[in-house]
């Protein structure tokens, strides 16, 4: 069995750049078999959102939000272990033995630190923004994982967790599994509406631009016909000269479930093609906005789902933990 391994940070709301790129592929990979027996958890890590933000319930909200928005876009609490990081006291703890068994230089060398401290200019720059991989290293290696499915811009972390399990092995003996990572299947590439040769992305994209899951059907409607294209009225998928409308149609394609090219030559006109991909992705957000909404309204029901993950996810995390004290030679409580 192939334990999997994916977390995302309570920063804001899902898009459907992130949907249609990613986390549908988390629903549907949740009960495929193919290539082997798959065990996948999936971590809404609130304690990494604190090395960013400050005003009081911000985290708190998004973390519930988020974690309606992965039972409404079908991950199955019966088969995917969802939960919540800090409902897993293990992540901090195994955290501290991370942050002692990899170096201040190491850390000093994540590019990721160097980029998010450099943009944060006057503002405060955590400790934990500079740690933050050492608790990385605790989410995945608490889970025996092995594979964790991640961008280019996660792969340096994922490097220095094995870095730190191979390092921590040596020094104590066989403690951890070491994980890998790997690219996830690619889902659809969607660009921001309006400059469409960006990816969509709630960080440098315009509202107008952005598709938020949960935006009404008026809105979503609004802002494809407003989807930049260009002006020589062909519609073709060709990502390099006609990035605009080869955006609306791969959208079109996710979903629909059809290649872009065939439903290219269905189009001679730009408007009908906006039209129908905005209707398209109404279609498609309609049940898992309705269900979203249910969860929402009915909190006991998501504090329950999100028990029973951390439940299963701590009869995991405990056993590690304990592996990895024993293995240090701490006193047993
Ligand atoms: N650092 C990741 C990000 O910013 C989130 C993350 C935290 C993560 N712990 C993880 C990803 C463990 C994969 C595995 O996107």
């Amino acid at each position: 069995m192939t334990r999997v391994l994916s977390c995302i940070q309570p920063t804001g709301e899902v898009h459907l750049g992130n949907y249609l790129g990613a986390l549908r592929g988390w629903a549907q990979g949740q009960h495929s078999v193919a290539g082997g027996q798959r065990d996948a958890f999936h971590g809404i890590v609130d304690l990494h959102a604190l090395t960013v933000t400050e005003a009081p319930e911000v985290v708190g909200r998004a973390t519930v939000e988020l974690a309606a928005m992965l039972f409404a876009i079908g991950l199955d609490p019966d088969i995917a272990t969802v939960f919540v990081q800090s409902h897993v006291a293990e992540h901090s703890q195994l955290g501290w033995m991370m942050e002692c068994t990899v170096s201040f230089g190491e850390l000093s060398r994540m590019t990721q630190f160097k980029d998010k401290s450099a943009r944060r200019e006057s503002e405060f720059v955590s400790a934990g923004l500079f740690t933050y991989p050492a608790l990385q290293a605790a989410d995945i290696l608490l889970y025996d994982t092995n594979e964790v499915p991640v961008g280019e811009d996660q792969r340096q972390h994922v490097e220095i967790t094995r870095d730190i399990a191979l390092r921590f092995n040596h020094r104590f003996g066989e403690t951890f599994v070491v994980p890998k990572a790997v690219t996830p299947k690619a889902g659809a590439r969607v660009m921001d509406l309006q400059d469409p040769t960006a990816k969509m992305s709630k960080s440098t994209g315009s509202d107008a631009g952005l598709v938020n899951l949960l935006d009404d059907p008026a809105e979503i409607a609004r802002k494809f016909k407003r989807a930049m294209t260009d002006s020589d009225g062909e519609v073709r998928f060709d990502r390099a000269s006609k990035p605009g409308v080869s955006n609306l149609l791969e959208i079109l394609a996710a979903c629909v479930g059809e290649p872009p090219e065939s439903l290219a030559t269905r189009y001679t006109q730009y408007g009908p093609l906006k039209t129908d991909a905005g209707e398209a992705v109404v279609e498609l957000l309609r049940p898992i906005q309705a269900r979203y909404h249910e969860l929402m309204g009915d909190r006991g029901e998501l504090q329950a789902l999100l028990r029973k993950g951390a439940d299963k996810a701590r009869a995991v995390a405990s056993v590690t933990l304990a592996r990895a004290q024993s293995a240090v030679g701490m006193l047993p409580a």
